[in-house]
């Protein structure tokens, strides 16, 4: 069993993570600043380092401290609307912020890093499916900042011997099956626990353009289970310490599904059906986006669990149902 380092683990994606690695016998420190995490979320953890990861000499401190021999990076901002406002800051977080985190495994000599990349680094696809070898065109300096630690991984195991998975996420979705972990983000900006919102008649909902060349009208796109994401990491953390090569892969479903469809599966599975507007199309929004997952199929033997978008609701609304206010929510205090 290994000792593994989570950055970001107090996060969305991190802490199913997290609670997948425990699962499987490992010890987890996470490490966080908590700018977006919540401490509940890293209930699984073995040990938590409240730092940020600019802060090199806490990264070494905590590598050592608990002898982790792996890495797992998720922390990093996320919007892409924000990164458009404020590309310095995403720059500093999500460029400098890994490089500082890469800095504090050369020094400790941990050579085993799982990266979270994001389909944000193809910009708008020129086909679909999309697979690895995609073009990789930014069209925001999120997808941009991701891109860049991707281009700089190879030089770092060349010179270093750092060896890394890149995971491409697309829509991360649902939340812990358990119902002991969920989505937490404020502003909420996911499509998913917004409908949800709606249907609860706590939030307005908008449909941004339905007047796209898809079947409906509406956007396609890749939701994938975050509970199958964590799955994907032990899959990619088990096969670096086996000795397996650096590889990238795309992480999805493979089905596209509407802004509609998921309305529709919102209303099925609340019961309630989602007050809503339709208003223009958003700048940047591509109108097809869905993942071709073979490559990691074939290699790693990853096979999604929770496919089929009333489940993938069916888990975010127990979770929303129970913990109105996130994790804020006193629990067992929410009906
Ligand atoms: N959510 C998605 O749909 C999605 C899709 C593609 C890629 N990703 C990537 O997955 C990763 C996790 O996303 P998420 O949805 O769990 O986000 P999140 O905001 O829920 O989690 C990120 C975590 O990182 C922490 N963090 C941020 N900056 C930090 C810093 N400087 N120092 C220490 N901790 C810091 C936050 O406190 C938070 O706990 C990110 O790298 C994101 O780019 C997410």
């Amino acid at each position: 069993m290994a000792n593994v380092l989570v950055t970001g683990g107090a996060g969305y994606i991190g802490s199913h993570a997290v609670k997948a690695l425990h699962a499987a016998g490992h010890q987890v420190t996470v490490y966080d600043n908590f700018s977006a995490g919540h401490r509940e979320a890293a209930r699984f953890a073995h040990s938590v380092v409240d730092g940020d990861i600019h802060d090199t000499d806490r990264l070494r401190r905590a590598l050592r401290d608990h002898a982790c021999e792996s890495v797992m990076h998720f922390a990093a901002w996320l919007s892409v609307g924000e990164s458009v406002r404020d590309p310095a800051g995403y720059y500093r977080n999500n460029v400098l912020g890994a490089l500082a985190v890469l800095d504090a495994m050369v020094a400790e000599q941990v050579h085993s890093l799982v990266f979270s990349s994001t389909a944000a680094v193809f910009g708008n696809p020129v086909e679909t499916p999309i697979t690895e070898d995609h073009p990789k065109q930014p069209i925001n300096s999120y997808g941009e900042t991701k891109l860049a630690i991707e281009r700089a991984l190879p030089h770092y195991e060349r010179a270093y011997g750092v060896r890394a998975v890149v995971l491409r996420y697309f829509n991360a979705s649902g939340a812990d099956p358990d119902g002991e972990l969920g989505e937490d983000h404020s502003p909420e900006l996911h499509l998913i626990p917004r409908a949800i919102d709606a249907a609860l008649g706590r939030d307005t909902f908008q449909i941004f353009g339905e007047d796209y060349e898809t079947p409906d009208g509406t956007c396609l796109r890749d939701y994938i289970h975050v509970t199958d994401l964590a799955d994907a990491h032990i899959l990619a953390m088990d096969s670096l310490r086996s000795g397996g090569q650096s590889a990238t892969y795309n992480l999805g479903n493979g089905r596209p599904t509407s802004v509609r469809e998921i309305v529709d599966a919102v209303a099925r599975v609340t019961g309630t059906p989602v007050p809503l507007t339709v208003g223009p199309r958003r700048e940047g929004d591509p109108a097809v986006l869905f993942a071709s997952s073979d490559r990691i199929r074939r290699a790693l033997g990853w096979k999604p669990r929770y496919e089929d978008v009333d489940t993938i609701v069916r888990t975010a609304w127990a979770w929303r149902k129970d913990r109105p206010s996130g994790y804020r929510t006193p629990q067992g205090t929410a009906r």
